[in-house]
């Protein structure tokens, strides 16, 4: 099994370039065979389900190289339609392969995606919209064999609940359609804008990308292009949220401040100093954090979900009582039970974790169960004193480059 050991305390007072963001390179792959061209993505972060995107890109029939954080993808020969279930399962983003197999090849046979068990998981957003725009699917050995019937048609599509994937999905489907597909209730998160800004770039037109209505007029032309992926908004609060927790400062580089408008204010009910530079953030903490009301987890520009177990971890230590509500996935607070073998005191009833916070955190040996709360469990380890030993660390690297996040001195990685 992997797992990671680390010597704690650590005390940050860096100075981090903060990497590409996971959920806008993992479509931006998957859409680069849209293009039938060569795509030069820079900024791609070295993340396990970065690699996990390239098997599935080589297995349809893409050239990858991969070098220094660019990614470069040649799609002009695609010789598949179908990802096998195995690849499928490593992570739910394999999902937006549906949109851009359906737009290359008019057809995508898939199983249903896996990734973090945050809850329940369904596609019936993805399914339904896909329908709307003139889709068939039938379910064959277990397995989903989406079709255009004809074409793509003109679709005006309300989302009951604004899903990343599922707006992602719409948007890939129709960006062959002759026509205008209308997206209501869309999801604003700034992926979405890095993936329209993308989209743009090889011949797709969409309006309003980053409000909730979105229009995209289809192209028949499309070709390569040249990309920088946008900072990743979760990770730059992994980082907040460590030197936060150890009572250090940090420097981020690299990042756009508005995108974390929401953690930084809380990080400011915390008492952190927090200064916004031109693409740069300086943060100092005090040496004991105040605990926060409440913050509750929103879509975009609302708390991020994805946010909320890296709070779990910071409150830990603050001087009082804190409460984190989580409103979009029912399994938010799995890494809690292993938090406490910290020493932490946090009860969880239903969507709420309530946070008393302790004097200190002793080294422990834990387990991760999903990505952001390994994060958590990072944080927890670098605010104790002694070696603490994480397993299933993998879940981490899904995510995270963490030669990038902390120094190598006080880490041991077993894979
Ligand atoms: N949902 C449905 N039906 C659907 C689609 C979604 O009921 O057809 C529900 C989900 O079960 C969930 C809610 O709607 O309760 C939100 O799901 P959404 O579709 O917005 O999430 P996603 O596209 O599966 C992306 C990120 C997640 C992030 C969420 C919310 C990627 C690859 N993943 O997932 O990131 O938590 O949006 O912001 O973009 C992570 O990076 O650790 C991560 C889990």
């Amino acid at each position: 099994m992997s797992r990671l050991i680390i010597s704690g305390p650590y005390k940050f007072n860096d100075e981090i370039y903060v990497q590409g963001a996971k959920n806008s390179i993992l479509p931006i792959l998957a859409s680069s065979i849209i293009s039938r061209g060569e795509c030069i993505i820079r900024n791609c972060p070295d993340i396990l389900d970065v690699h996990t995107t390239i098997e599935i890109l080589h297995y349809i029939g893409c050239k990858v190289k991969f070098e220094d954080s660019t990614i470069c993808v040649n799609s002009e020969n695609i010789v598949k339609n179908e990802i096998p279930e195995d690849l499928m399962r490593k992570m739910r983003s394999s999902i937006i392969f549906l949109g851009a197999l359906i737009a290359r090849t008019g057809r995508a046979k898939i199983s249903l995606p896996g990734g973090c068990e945050l809850g329940p998981r369904p596609i019936d957003m993805h399914v339904s919209s896909l329908k709307q725009l003139g889709v068939s699917v039938e379910i064959i050995n277990g397995c989903l064999d989406f079709k255009i019937i004809n074409k793509i048609s003109e679709a005006n599509i309300s989302l009951p609940f604004p899903s990343v994937g599922a707006t992602e999905n719409i948007i890939l489907a129709s960006s062959i359609c002759k026509g205008t597909v209308t997206i209501n209730n869309a999801s604003c998160e700034p992926e979405i804008v890095d993936l329209a800004n993308f989209l743009k770039k090889i011949g797709v037109k969409i309006y309003g990308e980053g409000r909730n209505q979105i229009k995209v007029q289809g192209a028949n032309k499309f070709h390569g292009c040249e990309h920088e992926i946008i900072s990743d908004r979760i990770v730059a609060t992994t980082i907040l949220g460590a030197a936060a927790t150890t009572g250090g400062a940090v420097t981020l580089k690299g990042i756009n401040c508005e995108h974390l408008d929401t953690p930084i204010s809380v990080f400011e009910e915390m008492g952190c100093f927090i200064s916004k530079e031109k693409n740069a953030l300086k943060m100092s903490a005090p040496e004991k954090l105040l605990p926060v009301k409440e913050v509750r987890s929103m879509p975009y520009p609302g708390f991020p979900t994805d946010s909320i177990p890296i709070m779990t971890a910071c409150l830990c230590t603050a001087n009082g009582v804190s409460i984190l509500v989580e409103n979009i996935f029912k399994n938010r607070f799995r890494h809690v039970e292993e938090l406490c073998r910290f020493g932490a005191n946090i009860k969880v009833e239903g969507n709420i974790a309530i946070i008393n916070g302790v004097s200190h955190l002793f080294s422990s040996n834990v387990e991760a169960k999903d990505l952001r709360g390994a994060a958590a469990l990072l944080i927890a380890a670098l605010k104790s004193h002694g070696t603490s030993t994480i397993s299933n660390i993998n879940f981490l690297l899904r995510g995270y480059d963490l030669s990038k996040l902390i120094p190598k001195t006080i880490y041991k990685l077993e894979l």
